[in-house]
């Protein structure tokens, strides 16, 4: 492996020694899981999304992997607000790793409680305020309605003082990437990450003639190779009209090297990978780490820096 070439990448003040994490949600609710992340080639990790009290999720089967990727809805099981809190507490900023402490609640008033025990810990590092997990049964992704992403933002920031991120889900017009970035251009906010799954997505069993998952009949967020394009597409679009010191994390689709230095020149400051490190394991990192900077080097690109956002049109 080249050994001239960095993976380095920061998003404001943080280091990250490599531009792959893990995605939320995917072998991160564990401390054990986040442990073993932390003790790979990964820049650091990303805790599962937590709600203030412990959740077991939905009813089984609730993930199904298909050739393509995956389709889920676990329904945010997880061991709890507190659980997560003491564990990033406990490993923030350690040699070039950071944990980054990812949050959902199920109401705007949980959402706020989290913040305002994150903003009274000793937790210094960057939180990820999730507004689009798609499978709470009766609830909406929040991140599809721009006034009430401006509220809770609102909200937070009359008290909340630390670095703050926002797990955004796909979005497919123009128009509606043109109001989602007027409103977190209205904010104190450090980073988007784009993008969760692909959320209501079906996938079914011609054979059994059946929904491959049960909860919610069968509907569920896609991730995978199914994603990429659109994953690229709102970290393209978002880099053009977010302020140029929000940093973007890029995540969806992302199985090789070449994912990763697409999403890149798409504009990503770092990237996450969620369903094909479910199939992986940690040593996806070492794999796409050796594969980007075997791209980087046949280049001539040192750093990351040397080709972030740099995407030609035609
Ligand atoms: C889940 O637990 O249902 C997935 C979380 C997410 O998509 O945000």
């Amino acid at each position: 492996m080249p050994n001239n070439i960095s993976l380095k990448a920061n998003i404001g003040d943080y280091q990250f020694d490599n531009v792959l994490l893990n995605a939320a949600g995917i072998r991160c609710a564990t401390t054990d899981e986040l442990d073993k992340i932390l003790d790979s080639q990964a820049g650091g990790c990303v805790t599962k999304s937590a709600t203030p009290e412990p959740r077991k999720g939905n009813e089984s089967p609730r993930m199904k992997a298909t050739a393509l990727g995956c389709i889920n809805s676990m329904g945010l099981p997880n061991h709890g607000f507190d659980y997560y809190l003491k564990f990033a507490e406990a490993n923030q900023n350690k040699a070039g790793k950071q944990v980054i402490l990812s949050i959902a609640g199920l109401s705007v008033d949980q959402n706020l409680e989290m913040l305002k025990k994150i903003q009274a810990s000793s937790f210094d590092g960057l939180t990820e305020l999730n507004l689009s997990c798609p499978n709470i049964k009766g609830e909406s992704q929040i991140a599809y309605d721009f006034e009430a992403v401006r509220e809770i933002l609102t909200d937070t920031f009359k008290f909340f003082k630390k670095q703050l991120g926002i797990k955004l889900p796909p979005y497919f017009d123009m128009h509606q990437f043109d109001r989602i970035a007027e409103v977190l251009n209205g904010f104190p906010i450090t980073y988007v990450n784009a993008i969760n799954s692909v959320g209501n997505g079906l996938i079914v069993n011609p054979e059994t003639e059946s929904a491959v998952i049960k909860p919610k009949g069968g509907f569920g967020g896609i991730g995978g190779q199914y994603i990429k394009p659109t994953a690229l597409a709102n970290v393209r679009a978002l880099r053009l009209r977010l302020r140029p010191d929000i940093s973007i994390i890029g995540t969806g689709g992302i199985r090789s090297g070449q994912d990763v230095f697409e999403h890149i020149l798409c504009g990503a400051n770092l990237v996450q990978i969620g369903t094909q490190f479910g199939f992986e394991g940690t040593k996806i990192f070492d794999r796409i780490s050796r594969e980007l900077k075997e791209i980087m080097d046949k280049k001539g690109y040192q750093s990351v820096a040397d080709f972030r956002g740099k995407l030609k049109t035609l």
